[in-house]
C-alpha cells in the first residue's frame, strides 16, 4: 500500500516547485521582474491583465505599470512611476515584509507598495485589474486601486481623499496638468499649474452641486457633518457618482453585454475625461473592431471650458484649439507662428518674425500683412473695443 501512496504524495507536492512561478494570478514572495522588453509580465488568472514592465517610446526606459494585455495597443490602465520612468535592467521582488520593492540598476531600493503593516503572503493580479497584496488570512494590505493614476476600472471607487491626475502626453507618464478631483465636496476637473501645484477653479463639475441644496445653508466644506461625492465605476460599466445614498449616473454601460467588453475612465492628458469599451478578443468575432470606443465624454467642449484667468488652456499660448469628432482638442498654430518645442503638441506656438513695435512705427503696414481666420474667437485678450467700425479702420488701429 505504501509504495503507492509515497510516489503520488511526491508527485503532489513536487509539482507546483516546478511549475512556473505564477498561476491563476497568484503572484509568490520572491518573484522578480527584469525590466527588459520580452520580460515575461505577471498576468491576471484570465489574462486580461498584467502587472509588468511597459516598454516606452523611449526605449531605454520602461514604466511599472498594469496594462489591458489581451488588447492590441497594450492600454496602460496603472503605473508606479510615470515621473522617473526605470532604465534597463531594473528589477521589481515581491518581498514578504516591505511589499513591491524596485530596484535600480545601481541598486537604489524603493517601495512601491507602501505603506505596508503587516506580512505579504503572496500578490494577486486580479481580473478587475486591481493588484493586491494579501496576509496569510487573504486580507488585503495594499492594493493598487487605491493608488490613483489616471484611469478608473470597473469596480473602482473613488471616495474621499483620492483624486486622478492625467498624464503629461499620450506616452509621457509624468504628471500632467488635469486633475480630477474634489471641492467642498463636489467633483469636479480642473487644471494645475504645474511645476508647483496651484490648482485652478474647476472647469467643469461632474455633479451638480448638491453640497448646497440640503437646507443648511452653505456650510458644505466646514464641518464632519458635510457629505462628499464618491465615485464609483461599477462591474457593469455604469459610472455614478453617489452622495447621501442618492445616485447620480453620469454613463452607462452595459449589463447585458458587460462581460464582452473592457470598460475604462480615463482622465486624458488633454483634460477631456472619457469612458471608452473595447470588445473583448475571446468573445464575438476576432474580426471586430479591435480599438477602444468612445461611450461618453465631458466636457463637451475643452477648448471652451478652460478658458481662465491664469494658465494657457489646453493647447498652449498662442494656439488655436478646435474639437474633434470625439470631444477631443485638436491644435494649430496660426500663421505665421510655429510649435514652440516640434515634439510637443500642447506647449503653444510662437511667432516666426520678430516683432518689434518701437523701431518701425511709420512702416507698420508694410511689414505686416492681415490673414483672415474664421470661427476664431481669442477670449479674454481682445486689445481694445472701439465701435462703430468696419474691417478696414479696424486694420489701421491694429497696425498703428
Ligand atoms: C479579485 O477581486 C474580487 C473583487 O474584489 C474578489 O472578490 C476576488 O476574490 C479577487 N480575486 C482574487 C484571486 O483575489
Ligand atoms: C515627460 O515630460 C516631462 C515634462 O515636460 C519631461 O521633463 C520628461 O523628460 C518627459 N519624459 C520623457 C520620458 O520624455
Ligand atoms: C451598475 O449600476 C447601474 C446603475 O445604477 C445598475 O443598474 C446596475 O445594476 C449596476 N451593476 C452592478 C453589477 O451592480
Ligand atoms: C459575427 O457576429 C455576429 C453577431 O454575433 C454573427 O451573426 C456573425 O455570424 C459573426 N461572424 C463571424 C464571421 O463569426
Amino acid at each position: 500500500m505504501a509504495a503507492f501512496v509515497l510516489p503520488h504524495l511526491f508527485f503532489l507536492f513536487v509539482l507546483p516547485y516546478f511549475s512556473v512561478a505564477q498561476t491563476n494570478g497568484i503572484v509568490k514572495v520572491g518573484a522578480t521582474l527584469t525590466a527588459t522588453e520580452d520580460a515575461t509580465p505577471w498576468l491576471s488568472a484570465s489574462g486580461d491583465f498584467a502587472f509588468g514592465f511597459h516598454r516606452l517610446d523611449n526605449k531605454d526606459f520602461l514604466l511599472v505599470s498594469i496594462w489591458y494585455d489581451q488588447v492590441p495597443d497594450k492600454t496602460v490602465v496603472w503605473y508606479a512611476n510615470g515621473d522617473n520612468p526605470a532604465p534597463r535592467g531594473s528589477k521589481i521582488e515581491l518581498t514578504a515584509d516591505r511589499g513591491l520593492i524596485f530596484s535600480s540598476p545601481q541598486g537604489e531600493q524603493i517601495s512601491i507598495s507602501d505603506p505596508i503593516i503587516g506580512v505579504v503572503a503572496y500578490g494577486v493580479m486580479n481580473d478587475t485589474g486591481n493588484f493586491v497584496l494579501v496576509n496569510k488570512n487573504s486580507e488585503p494590505l495594499w492594493q493598487s486601486f487605491n493608488q490613483f493614476t489616471d484611469t478608473l476600472l470597473p469596480t473602482q471607487i473613488m471616495g474621499n481623499g483620492k483624486f486622478l491626475s492625467s498624464r503629461q502626453s499620450e506616452s509621457n507618464f509624468s504628471q500632467g496638468r488635469f486633475q480630477l478631483s474634489r471641492l467642498n465636496g463636489d467633483l469636479g476637473l480642473r487644471t494645475v499649474n504645474i511645476p508647483g501645484n496651484f490648482r485652478n477653479d474647476p472647469y467643469y463639475f461632474l455633479s451638480t452641486g448638491t453640497s448646497s441644496g440640503s437646507g443648511s445653508g452653505s456650510g458644505s466644506g466646514s464641518g464632519s457633518g458635510s457629505s462628499s461625492d464618491t465615485l464609483v465605476f461599477n462591474k457593469s460599466g455604469y459610472l455614478s457618482i453617489f452622495r447621501d445614498g442618492h445616485e447620480l449616473v453620469l454613463s452607462q454601460g452595459d449589463d447585458a453585454r458587460a462581460y464582452d467588453f473592457y470598460h475604462r475612465v480615463t482622465l486624458n492628458f488633454d483634460g477631456v475625461l472619457t469612458h471608452h469599451s473595447h470588445p473583448k478578443a475571446k468573445t464575438g468575432n476576432s474580426t471586430g473592431t479591435s480599438s477602444w470606443t468612445v461611450l461618453w465624454t465631458v466636457p463637451a467642449n475643452i477648448c471652451l471650458s478652460t478658458v481662465e484667468n491664469a494658465g494657457s488652456g489646453v493647447c498652449g499660448y498662442n494656439r488655436i484649439c478646435r474639437i474633434n469628432i470625439d470631444q477631443r482638442p485638436e491644435c494649430e498654430c496660426p500663421r505665421p507662428f510655429s510649435l514652440l518645442d516640434p515634439a510637443d503638441d500642447y506647449r503653444g506656438c510662437v511667432p516666426d518674425f520678430v516683432q518689434d513695435c518701437v523701431n518701425e512705427p511709420s512702416s507698420a503696414s508694410n511689414l505686416y500683412d492681415f490673414y483672415v481666420v474664421t470661427n476664431i474667437d481669442w477670449p479674454t485678450s481682445d486689445y481694445d473695443r472701439l465701435e462703430p467700425y468696419d474691417d478696414v479702420s479696424c486694420k489701421e488701429a491694429c497696425l498703428n
